[in-house]
């Protein structure tokens, strides 16, 4: 899907992709790095602590424009040319931008141009569509079922389950269906209305 995407805005020569999958202890060699070379109060705002990083669960990845000497930690990655036409692309095939400046005292992280969290397609875009951060996300599912419609045609109706007990009984629904833990005590149900 990510090279689909890159694909799709012509960012084949010009996107590449910085940092991807990482193990806890290449994020401690990261944080222990930066903070040696960059200090702490930096260190904090652009890499997470090793063991929360996104990195960690291979669902992110840093890219850059290819220029030379590219900057490991923080690649540049503009709003214009093939980067800013990805960034506008990526919700359509499931990524959001992680870290936006106007989200950091939820995030905890300074705004990251570069880095891309993969979410799937409903998600990235309802997320798109109302302005939120990934923390803001399973309370706006709390308050009611959304809709969104998909570049397919078709529509995804997304759900949050709460979990007050140790089982989830549920009664499958009809088609095709999808049901992820949420990290918060509860499970996320999205359901695909319409034929593929
Ligand atoms: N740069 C991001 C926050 C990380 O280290 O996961
Ligand atoms: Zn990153």
């Amino acid at each position: 899907l990510l090279a689909a995407c890159i694909r799709s805005v012509g960012g084949g020569r010009t996107i590449v992709p910085v940092s991807g999958w990482r193990s806890r202890a290449e994020q401690q060699a990261i944080w222990d790095d930066t903070r040696a070379r960059e200090g702490d109060a930096f260190t904090r705002q652009y890499v997470a602590l090793p063991g929360c990083s996104e990195h960690q669960t291979g669902l992110a990845i840093d890219l850059g424009e290819d220029v030379p000497d590219l900057d490991f930690i923080r690649p540049s990655f503009p709003d214009s040319g093939a980067c800013g036409a990805f960034r506008r692309a990526a919700a359509r095939y499931g990524f959001l931008q992680r870290y936006c400046r106007e989200k950091e005292a939820l995030t905890g992280i300074a705004a990251e141009p570069w880095h891309f969290r993969y979410v799937g397609a409903p998600h990235a875009q309802l997320m798109e569509e109302h302005g939120l951060c990934l923390e803001e996300y399973v309370p706006f599912l709390e308050v009611s079922p959304r809709l969104c419609r998909l570049g397919s045609g078709r529509t995804a109706r997304v759900s949050r389950l709460p979990c007050p007990s140790a089982v989830l009984e549920l009664e499958p629904p009809a088609g095709c269906w999808q049901l992820s833990g949420d990290n918060c005590g509860g499970f996320i149900l999205t359901v695909w209305e319409g034929e593929p």
